[in-house]
């Protein structure tokens, strides 16, 4: 079955949300508060050790009512099954999304091509559980016989944010390897990771889900050039593994084949964490960390699949989203982790949602005529109150906040804990009640400031508040509990491209870059500009005659 293809504007739902914003859009969160002191009880939803209050938002009852129609007239449901039962939903690019089968249960069936994957998704993950214990136990050894120190994680995009924001985030729970992310073709990253390793102590994990990723494959075969100075390429049989769907290219590259954890085209690179890629996080932390955090991103995939809407996390996530970027016009949103450990988390959810909604046509294959994709961007707080705070409290935009905190600290120093976390539910307060004329005034009186100098100041210190937040806050950063967060987020995007009517599991707006890199890399080879824009000629000439 296909996806369903309903353009959201033409359901009943959205010509009633539009109606609906034309009346509450000036609604002061305040005063809604003011007016039910059961707000809070009302509008937030308990799960495991998540407590996920929405109540800073600019929503009634019947603002959710009608978000909640609208994702049943998209066939939300419906969808959501085509999605864990291993439908072609990715169209464009004839395939199945089946991340969510990654974590699933042993006991479980999930079908692609009629034929069950879980099997085979056991047996790399048993490969992956073999190799990290021998790895960490010192087992396994360089070919001088040393046991690793360090390992390099060598990939771009899907194959590098997502095992470089667990490990980052998951440092707690780490072993004594060192664990090195080279992405960018920059070949000062690459060096600056070289000058760090020995060749004799080091597993380099080579990264790609299509092996062909010009960045990966340059940075491998530096590396590999650097290990040969000296090693011997029998050598790399022992220093260099690969996570690939593309076997014969990771064996033309002179990898063994007992080497190479197979990853499958059903899982898209941003989504890849939880297969073999996510090869470095199990060195990192352990295989047992490692399955912990795909049991928490398995037990959201189960709240999100069988929860009611009206108390699912995700959907309710999506749907505020929607609210937000499609009637408030809302252009971006804030992602603020209350943990210094997350501080990865937007750049890898700038990739899981941009890469995923940032698209214009919708699935009867027209150009949309309403907005998807909204734009991430954070920072951990408390850093970011002390960087971008000042727009979102007083600028002209409008920017929809998740706070994510940690109830427990991981080294038990409540002192800085308690800090963290008074600032983590003041700022939220601060967004929703800003700060009236009548308490500005009232200050700067308690202050002794001259008449003159507060009627002059008064303007510039007062908040109009009523800025929207989610606050998700959670018992205590675990593999687990950080599986779960990751989960929720993953299928947040699925709903809002369900709602918005695209195709989220592709990526063509990545090629066109791709492609003109490779034909301007061929001119600056040769030294010879060909004809383009007067600009890009301009700039060309202007790099190759000061080289
Ligand atoms: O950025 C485009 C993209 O295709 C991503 O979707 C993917 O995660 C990344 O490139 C890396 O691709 P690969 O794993 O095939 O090297």
């Amino acid at each position: 079955m296909a996806l369903p293809d309903t353009n959201p504007t033409s359901t009943h739902a959205w010509q009633k949300l539009q109606h609906h914003f034309s009346q509450v859009q000036n609604v002061s969160m305040s005063e809604m508060f003011a007016g039910d002191n059961t707000r809070a009880e009302k509008f937030h939803i308990r799960w495991n050790d998540f407590l996920v209050d929405y109540s800073k938002n600019r929503v009634n009852q019947e603002t959710l009512q009608l978000l909640l129609e609208l994702a049943y007239e998209a066939n939300l449901k419906e969808a959501i099954i085509e999605y864990f039962s291993g439908g072609n939903i990715n169209r464009t690019e004839d395939r199945a999304v089946l991340h969510t089968a990654l974590r699933a249960p042993k006991n479980k069936s999930v079908l692609v091509d009629s034929k069950n994957v879980i099997p085979e998704i056991f047996e790399v993950k048993n490969k992956i559980k073999h190799f990290t214990g021998e790895v960490i136990s010192g087992q396994r050894k360089g070919h001088t016989g040393k046991p690793f120190t360090d390992i390099v994680n060598i990939g771009i995009g899907g194959s590098d944010l997502g095992p470089a924001m667990i490990v980052e985030a998951l440092q707690f729970y780490k072993n004594h390897l060192n664990v090195h992310f080279v992405s960018n073709v920059d070949g000062d990253h690459v060096n600056e990771i070289i000058k760090k390793i020995n060749p004799e102590t080091t597993l380099f994990v080579i990264v790609s889900k299509t092996f062909t990723t010009q960045e990966t494959l340059t940075n491998a075969e530096t590396i590999r050039s650097w290990f040969l100075k000296s090693a011997t390429p029998q050598d790399i049989a022992e220093h260099f593994v690969a996570v690939s769907t593309n076997i014969e290219k990771v064996t033309q590259f002179g990898i063994n084949p007992d080497n190479i954890f197979p990853m499958w085209d059903w899982v898209g690179g941003r989504f890849s964490l939880w297969s073999a890629v996510g090869l470095s996080i199990s060195l990192a932390v352990g295989f047992g960390h490692f399955e912990n955090l795909l049991n928490g991103a398995h037990e959201m995939d189960e709240h999100f699949k069988n929860e009611a809407f009206d108390k699912n996390i995700p959907v309710i996530l999506a749907l505020l989203s929607i609210w937000y970027n499609n009637f408030y016009g809302a252009e971006s949103e804030a992602i603020i982790p209350y943990t210094q450990y997350l501080q990865k988390l937007a750049p890898y959810l700038q990739q899981g949602i941009m890469e995923s909604n940032g698209k214009s046509i919708g699935r009867d294959g027209k150009p949309v005529n309403y907005q998807t994709g909204t734009i991430i961007w954070g920072e951990p707080g408390t850093n970011s109150q002390h960087a971008f705070f000042q727009l979102m409290h007083q600028g002209t935009k409008l920017i929809p906040t998740d706070f994510i905190g940690f109830i427990k600290p991981l080294y038990g120093n409540d002192e800085h804990h308690n800090k963290l976390m008074s600032n983590f539910f003041a700022q939220t307060e601060a967004l929703l009640n800003g700060k009236t004329e009548t308490q500005v005034k009232a200050e700067m009186e308690k202050q002794g400031i001259p008449a003159e100098t507060a009627s002059f100041l008064l303007p510039f210190k007062v908040f109009s508040g009523n800025k929207p937040t989610n606050t998700i806050l959670i018992q205590k950063l675990t593999p687990k509990s950080l599986g779960s967060l990751v989960a929720m987020y993953e299928h947040k995007i699925f709903v809002q491209g369900i709602i918005w009517n695209i195709f989220s599991y592709d990526q063509w707006g990545v090629e066109l870059g791709k492609q003109l890199a490779n034909s301007i890399l061929d001119e600056i080879d040769s030294g010879v500009v060909k004809k383009h824009d007067s600009s890009t000629e301009f700039l060309l000439n202007h790099f190759l005659s000061n080289k």
